[in-house]
C-alpha cells in the first residue's frame, strides 16, 4: 500500500537509508548545512541530530517541510522543501536566487531504482504541491537538471511536463518555478 506522510521529528529515522552514507536521506545535510557536508565523515548520529534540529526549527518557523512516501512499512521516497533561507546550499547554484515567496523543493528522490518509473515521483510531487497550495504558499521552485536525473530534485523534463516553467536558465541546473495561486 502506498502512503504519503509529512516528514516529522518522529519519522525522520524512517527516511530512506541506502549504501552511500552520508547522502542517505535521513542523514543528508547537503541542502541544509553545506559547511558540514563531507563524504568522508562517519558521524551518523551527529548528522542525524543536526538534521533533526533543522527539521524542528523549520517546522516551528515555517510548518511542514517534507514528505515521505511509504510502500508498505518502508519509506522509499523523500521530498524536503522549505523557504530558501533554510536551504543555504541553494546559494551556490548559478541560477540562484530563489524568489523569497517560494518554497524551494530541495530534493525529490527514490534511492532504489526499482521504485522509479511507476508514477510514485509524480504522486509525491503532487502531494507536496497540494500541501503548499492549501497553506497559501505562492510558488514552488527547484533546481532541476538538464539531460540527466542525477540531481537532488531530478530531471528538468519531469518538472516541465508537470507545469513548471523556466525562471532562470543555466547549462546544467536551471531554476524552475510553479505558481500555486
Ligand atoms: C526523478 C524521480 C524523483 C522521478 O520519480 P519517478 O517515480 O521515477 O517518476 P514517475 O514515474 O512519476 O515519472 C517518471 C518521469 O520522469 C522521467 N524521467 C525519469 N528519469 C529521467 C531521466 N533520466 N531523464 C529524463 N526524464 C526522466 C520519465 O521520462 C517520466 O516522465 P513522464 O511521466 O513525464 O513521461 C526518480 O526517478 C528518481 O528518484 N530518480 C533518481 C534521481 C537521482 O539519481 N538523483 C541523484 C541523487 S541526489
Amino acid at each position: 500500500m502506498i502512503e504519503i506522510a509529512p516528514l516529522t521529528e518522529e519519522n525522520l529515522a524512517r527516511a530512506p537509508e541506502w549504501e552511500v552514507y552520508p547522502w542517505s536521506c535521513r542523514y543528508c545535510l547537503y541542502g541544509e548545512h553545506p559547511e558540514l557536508v563531507d563524504p568522508s565523515m562517519e558521524d551518523r548520529a551527529g548528522s542525524f541530530e543536526r538534521k533533526l534540529a533543522w527539521l524542528r526549527r523549520v517546522r516551528t518557523e515555517f510548518g511542514d517541510c517534507g514528505r515521505l512516501l511509504y510502500a508498505g512499512e518502508q519509506a522509499v521516497g523523500y521530498a524536503p522543501y522549505a523557504p530558501p533561507t533554510f536551504l543555504p546550499t541553494a546559494g551556490s547554484y548559478p541560477a540562484w536566487p530563489v524568489r523569497e515567496d517560494a518554497a524551494l523543493l530541495a530534493c525529490l528522490f527514490f534511492p532504489d531504482p526499482r521504485h522509479r518509473g511507476h508514477g510514485l515521483g509524480s504522486l509525491l510531487l503532487h502531494d507536496v504541491l497540494g500541501e503548499l497550495r492549501a497553506r497559501g504558499t505562492p510558488a514552488v521552485e527547484t533546481f532541476a537538471r538538464k539531460g540527466s536525473a542525477d540531481n537532488p530534485s531530478g530531471p528538468t523534463e519531469f518538472y516541465l511536463r508537470r507545469g513548471f516553467r523556466g525562471l532562470r536558465d543555466d547549462p546544467a541546473f536551471p531554476l524552475l518555478r510553479l505558481d500555486l495561486r
